[in-house]
């Protein structure tokens, strides 16, 4: 008989996972403690911006006319134990307020809560990222708690999706990590990735720190790429290269690949910067702290890249204030394609031009709700256009394609000068020019 899934959490990981096994063929049962939520998703709805995830639910939330009704959602504990034997664990695992380390409190709740219930042989399987050692002592927790005893096992398998492709990632995941301790749970779990999931997608098999320390060193590795190539630029700067031309030359070369090496404003959103910081306490933890010291690094240069950008942009304006200069700003989240505005450097950016007296004003084509509800004394238009009215400099800070597309005639008509600074390195820089603007991107040559 087919496995039977829920899926415990319906953030961005969460909500995918769960459309996802539905698509394999799975009856899915998701659980979130929040009813709003659970309400949204049974209607087909997604609580953000995720581009093809609505598709998929509509295709399989039970209720919905012409959908498979291979997925449910609940808020009761006592159902998804009764109807699980896989229970995939996707609840977040931020920052802790003030301090480095990650809160384990949603995960440990979560455990906590699904533990009572697991009365018959099911195997729990983890998914959030969490400090190296946390499956150890969760395994624990579940021998100690679950009525089903020794049937109840715990695997841990990380997800490496990307908001904005989580749905394609989650569907052709490059590699499925399975963290076991016992042949039985490899089983289980190569039989849920079996296909077309897996298919073609390498399935390593490793013990459970090396299950959880290959998330945050694959992030790691990915925010040290990030910022090698922003300390590149700012040499660049310094010294009149292009960092975009050594970024394209390096890239060539296969050790290094080119994806990744996109300077400008740096590293955002709610998996990399709070990745790294945990993952540097969890090594002091450990008595390991010397090695991951290099992430401290790579962490400033990150935050630094933002400063850099405000300067850019004062210096572009005369050089001492923003005081009555109208700054607009084309972007809010921490990268395209996801209306998520979590530690979102565009944000940022525009924070502390406002907070220097500048008179801002932001569009983003998905993150105006978010944006408004973290920063609302920032000023916010419906159009890169109206964004643009008036404007002393124009900021681009998220790379949408809408951006891209923008006709620089056209803006150049209504802003008061042509100044734009481009902190993605993603507008084309000759289009710009030839239509009379100033054109100025982070770590690239003047003109
Ligand atoms: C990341 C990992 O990529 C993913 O595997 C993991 O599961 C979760 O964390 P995500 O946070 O969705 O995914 O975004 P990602 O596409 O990695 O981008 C992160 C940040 O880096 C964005 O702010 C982006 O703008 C920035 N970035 C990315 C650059 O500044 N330059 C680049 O070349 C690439």
């Amino acid at each position: 008989m087919a496995l039977k899934i829920t899926v415990i959490g319906t953030g961005y990981l969460g909500a995918t996972h769960a459309a996802a096994m539905a698509e394999m063929g799975f009856e899915v049962l998701g659980l979130d403690i929040v009813p709003e939520k659970i309400e949204m998703l049974s209607r087909g709805r997604v609580p953000m911006y995720e581009p093809g995830l609505e598709e998929l639910l509509h295709r399989h939330v039970a209720g919905i006319e012409g959908s498979t009704g291979r997925l449910r959602f609940t808020t009761s504990w006592e159902e998804v134990g009764d109807f699980g034997d896989v229970h995939f664990v996707c609840v977040n695992t931020p920052q802790k307020h003030g301090e480095y380390g990650c809160d384990m409190s949603y995960v440990d709740a979560a455990f906590g809560a699904l533990a009572p219930h697991l009365r018959k042989p099911s195997l729990v399987v983890g998914k959030s990222t969490v400090p190296v050692g946390s499956a150890e002592r969760l395994s624990r927790l579940l021998a100690e708690r679950a009525p089903a005893g020794v049937d109840v096992e715990l695997a841990w398998n990380p997800e490496f999706l990307r908001e904005g492709f989580a749905v394609q990632d989650t569907l052709h995941p490059d590699r499925i990590v399975a963290g076991v301790e016992s042949e039985r749970a490899e089983k289980v779990l190569r039989e849920v990735y079996e296909v077309p999931i897996g298919e073609g997608s390498p399935f390593v098999v490793t013990d459970f720190p090396t299950a959880e320390l290959v998330k945050t060193a694959a992030n790691s590795f990915l925010a040290t790429k990030i910022s090698f190539i922003n300390a590149m630029a700012e040499v660049c700067e310094a010294a009149g290269g292009d960092v975009a031309k050594l970024a394209e030359a390096i890239g060539h070369d296969d050790r290094i690949g080119a994806k990744f090496l996109r300077a400008g404003i740096g590293f955002g959103g709610g998996c990399l910067p709070k990745d790294i910081r945990a993952f540097m306490a969890r090594a002091g933890e450990l008595g390991a702290d010397q090695a991951l010291t290099f992430l401290r690094e790579i962490d400033s240069i990150n935050m630094r890249r933002r400063g850099q950008m405000v300067g850019m942009a004062r210096e572009a304006l005369g050089g001492d204030t923003f005081l009555g200069k109208r700054v607009a700003v084309l972007g809010a989240t921490f990268k395209p394609d996801s209306d998520d505005v979590r530690d979102s450097p565009a944000l940022n950016v525009a924070g502390q031009i406002h907070l220097q007296g500048g008179q801002v004003t932001v569009y983003d084509p998905k993150g105006m709700d978010n944006a408004r509800r973290v920063f609302p004394t920032l000023g916010y238009a419906d159009s890169a256009l109206e964004a643009a009215r008036g404007a002393d400099v124009v900021l681009h800070l998220t790379e949408w394609r809408e951006f891209r597309e923008v006709d620089p005639k056209e803006l150049g008509e209504v802003v008061n000068a042509r100044v734009i600074l481009d902190g993605r390195n993603a507008l084309d820089a000759d289009l710009w020019r030839a239509a009379g603007w100033t054109f100025r991107a982070m770590g690239r040559p003047r003109a």
